[in-house]
Formats: C-alpha cells, structure tokens, sequence
C-alpha cells in the first residue's frame, strides 16, 4: 500500500490489515442497496462462475478437491454448487448499480484524503447475504483470478455491511496485517505481460496486451507455464502457513451498518460465524484497485457484464463512468505506479 495510501493510513493498513475510515453510508442509501438486492431470488449464487475455466482448478490439483474435479468433473460441479449454497443464501456479482452513487458519496464527504496515489479503477461489485446457518468463510485470500486478468497485491475493497456486525451478532470479517504475512501478486501482471507480449495476436498497437482477447486456450499456456506454476507453488505454500502459525494474530474492525471499512482482498482474511438467527448478515463490497504501469489493458466483461468501467480521480475528487473498460493507455505513466 505504500505509495497507494496516505500516511497513516499507509501505516494502519500494514499493522491493521484494513483501514477503518470513520465514514459511512447514510441510512436511507443503506436501506436503497438493501432493497435492491432482496428483488434476487434466495439461491443465486455468482460464485461457483468463477470455477469455470480458472486457475483455480490448477490450484486444487494438489487438494483432493482437484482430484475429483479432473476425474468426475459433473460431481465436482455440483460439490462446488452445494459448497457455495451452504456459504451464502445469495452472492450476487456485478450488479454495478450502486458503484457510482456510493463512490459519489464517498468523494463529496472527502474519501480522496486517503489515497496517495491519483487513479483507482473501480471494477465490479458484489452483495453477499447469509444466515446463521451459513458457514462462514475460513482462512484464505482472494486468489489472483483469470476472470479478471487485471488484478493487484494491493486491491482496494470498499466493504460495507448492511446490518451490524459486532460482538453479539457475529460476522465480522477479520484480517491478518501484512505486517505479519502477505502473499505476493503483482508478479503476475509481470508474468502475465511477459507471456503474452511474445505473440502479436494479443498485442495491439499501443503495445498492450488485449486482455480479451487471450482465449481460453491462451490462457491454459499461461496456466502451465513454469513461471505460473511456480508461483501457484507459492500460493500453496504460504495459505498453509497462514493457517499454522497465524490464525490467532488476525485482526477485528468495529463493523456497524453503513461504515466504510478499506480491505484489500489479498491480505489473508476469514469471516466470524454469524449468531443472529433473527436477521441475516448482508455485506456490500465494491472492488477496486490502483492502477500500475503494466501494460495490459483492462478486461471489458465479467460474466457477460461490462467491468472496469469506473475511475476515480483521487486528485479531482470525481468518479466516471465509460462505455467500455477505462483506456489505461491513455494515463499517462507519470500517474501510474511502479511495477
Ligand atoms: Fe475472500
């Protein structure tokens, strides 16, 4: 975060693992968003799309869960299915109708104090809805994912719940500070770019790697590549020590109903069992992160939804909205940060 935040925010984010930013959403936007999401059928659940074709099947080629999934794929389908089902009553993804509105609120109440550095995308967004019967997510972090092409080691979460979360109902999320340990993840844009700026089909003029369009069997080169393998090696190795030597040294915010709490995704991280059998446990998140030199251009759908498309201005205070995913050829350099 550094050069990405503030001092000190800077600072509480690296021995907190979040930033707990004192703001938060007025109650009647609260309650908007809320509604919004209770027109979704109970049962839709975004998250087992992200299987599909993904990485993330090479990354459980090591667990038993790998196994099953390349010799009985359908039953691996449907264990993932079920999986997800017993998470959340509803993970609905990119939506994309508050991101505006939220980050407009946000930027009129001075959230650009935060920021460092002068551009961050703002790129999908995602509700989750569960209830006491749900189980709650353990130790893991958000694995680097070929859905998105584009992602960093230092993204940038919005995270609010729509209800408290607090001693007596539960559910909070809780953070390992990267002060104690971090998985690394800006190596990949580096693989990424590496891999693919060696064939002029995925090159265009500006010389920026197409991010759509690398096909799926594109990918699937990339994913057995040693450079890619190894890090995945990596990945494997440091979750295992994340669960070993520090699952009582995760860190707890203070989480009531409309507070802005910034989390980056790739900090390891993990979810309190809610308690609440009266009320479920809703989060909105928007998902953003800060934009680096790399020279990969922005992947333009999610799921069939145009992504990517938001950009804040942290220096102007302003929020856009384009047609198609912000053109990062057209930033100059100078305003983006280091690789
Ligand atoms: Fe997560």
């Amino acid at each position: 975060m550094l050069n990405i935040l503030k001092e000190p925010y800077f600072r509480e984010h690296y021995a907190n693992g979040y930033v707990e930013t004192g703001m938060s959403l007025p109650d009647p936007l609260v309650e908007e968003i809320r509604g919004h999401y209770a027109t979704k059928s109970l049962g839709h659940n975004d998250f087992p799309k992200f299987f599909v074709k993904n990485e993330h099947q090479a990354y459980m080629e090591g667990l038993w869960f790998g196994f099953i999934f390349n010799t009985f794929p359908k039953k691996a389908q449907r264990m993932l299915k079920q999986f997800y089902d017993s998470s959340y009553d509803k993970a609905v993804y990119c939506e994309q109708v508050y991101i505006e509105k939220v980050l407009q609120y946000l930027l009129d109440n001075g959230f650009q104090r935060f920021f460092e550095t002068r551009y961050v995308i703002a790129s999908y967004d995602m509700y989750l809805r569960g209830n006491h019967r749900s189980r709650a997510a353990g130790i893991h972090f958000d694995l680097p994912n070929f859905h998105h092409i584009y992602e960093t080691e230092n993204d940038l979460s919005i995270y609010i719940p729509l209800v408290d979360l607090d001693d007596e109902n539960g559910g909070r999320i809780t953070v390992l500070p990267e002060s104690k340990l971090k998985a690394p993840g800006n190596v990949l844009l580096k693989l990424l770019y590496e891999h693919f700026s060696k064939d002029s089909r995925f090159v265009d003029k500006d010389g920026y790697i197409d991010s759509d369009k690398i096909d799926k069997e594109a990918l699937a080169t990339f994913v057995k590549s040693k450079p890619h393998q190894e890090l995945l090696a990596m990945y494997k190795g440091i979750i295992g020590l994340a669960h070993r030597q520090y699952a009582g040294e995760f860190s707890k915010p203070v989480e009531t109903k409309g507070k802005i709490l910034v989390f980056n995704n790739k900090n390891f991280h993990a979810a309190e069992p809610w308690k609440n059998d009266q009320v479920d446990r809703e989060i909105y998140v928007i998902r953003m992160f800060p934009l680096y030199d790399a020279k990969i251009r922005l992947r333009s759908e999610l799921h069939g939804t145009p992504v990517n498309n938001f950009l804040l201005d942290m220096k102007e205070g302003t929020v856009r909205c384009y047609d198609g995913p912000v053109d990062v050829a057209r930033i100059p350099d100078e305003e983006k940060l280091a690789l």
